[in-house]
């Protein structure tokens, strides 16, 4: 169990579990995103969008339960990986005996760990926020196809309606913005696709990749906290 082999397997499979399971959350972003921008278009378009995946049933849990599943590994692998860097740096400080300053790959992967921690709260606050948050029985009602459907616009509206939660999703978007630009081209140099000619491109497609999630994701709270219209019946609430 303790040979060299099975550790270098063990910290190489980490690492490739990390890449791995941050680019399917990457994928997943990417269609989250894309699925929000209907916010931008109105009630009938996001109801009927997020109508449209409920219909899919059973589908939907084992997604769901896949999604769990993937922040779970991506964090937990995440964490052993840094570890592992910790004690491997310490070994190497007492046999080198010399004590310099962080280097820039310790700060960017110690940036990480505290972006990555504040984005598991933010993803738990956000699903029983929005996934487990008032739904028909409440009487967050709307009609899609001629029949009654979760009203998950009134509750997006009402949430972004509060400066306090606008506030919060824009500096966790920027948050997220940081990560992914670190995140992007360190997932796929852990997987092995990064030789040294595509380096400096990954580099540019992680900026560019960064910008656009983090833009796209916070100009929603704010078109929605500037520009929406609370829905008719609704209340602007303070603490959901
Ligand atoms: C302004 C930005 C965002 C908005 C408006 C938004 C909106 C929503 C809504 C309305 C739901 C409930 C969907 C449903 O019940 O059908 C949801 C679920 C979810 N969101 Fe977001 N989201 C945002 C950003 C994010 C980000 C950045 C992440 C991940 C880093 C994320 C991860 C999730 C997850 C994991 C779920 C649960 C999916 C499910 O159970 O089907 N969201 N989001």
């Amino acid at each position: 169990m303790n040979t060299p082999r099975f550790r270098l397997w063990s910290s190489v499979g980490k690492k490739i579990l990390t890449g791995l399971t941050g680019i399917a959350l990457m994928a997943f972003i990417v269609m989250h995103l894309l699925g929000n921008l209907t916010l931008l278009v109105g009630a009938d378009a996001f109801n009927g969008y997020t109508e449209s995946l409920h219909e899919l049933g059973w589908l939907v849990i084992v997604a769901e339960l896949g999604l769990i599943a993937l922040f779970g590994l991506h964090a937990i692998s995440a964490v052993q990986v840094w570890l592992d860097k910790g004690k491997a740096r310490k070994q190497h400080n007492s046999l080198m005996r010399t004590k310099g300053a962080p280097s820039k790959q310790t700060i960017a992967s110690r940036s990480m760990i505290v972006t990555g921690a504040v984005l598991l709260v933010f993803v738990v606050v956000h699903v029983i926020q929005f996934r487990f948050g008032p739904s028909i029985e409440q009487g967050y009602v709307a009609v899609v196809d001629g029949a009654p459907a979760r009203d998950l616009h009134r509750l997006v509206v009402e949430t972004f309606k509060n400066p306090v939660w606008t506030g919060i999703y824009v500096a966790v978007m920027l948050l997220l913005g940081f990560h992914l630009r670190h995140g992007f081209w360190s997932a796929f140099q852990s997987i092995g696709a990064l030789g040294p000619k595509l380096r400096p491109l990954a580099y540019s497609v992680a900026v560019v990749f960064a910008v656009a999630m983090a833009v796209g994701f916070l100009i929603l709270p704010l078109y929605l906290f500037l520009f929406a219209s609370v829905p008719s019946g609704a209340v602007a609430m303070a603490g959901h």
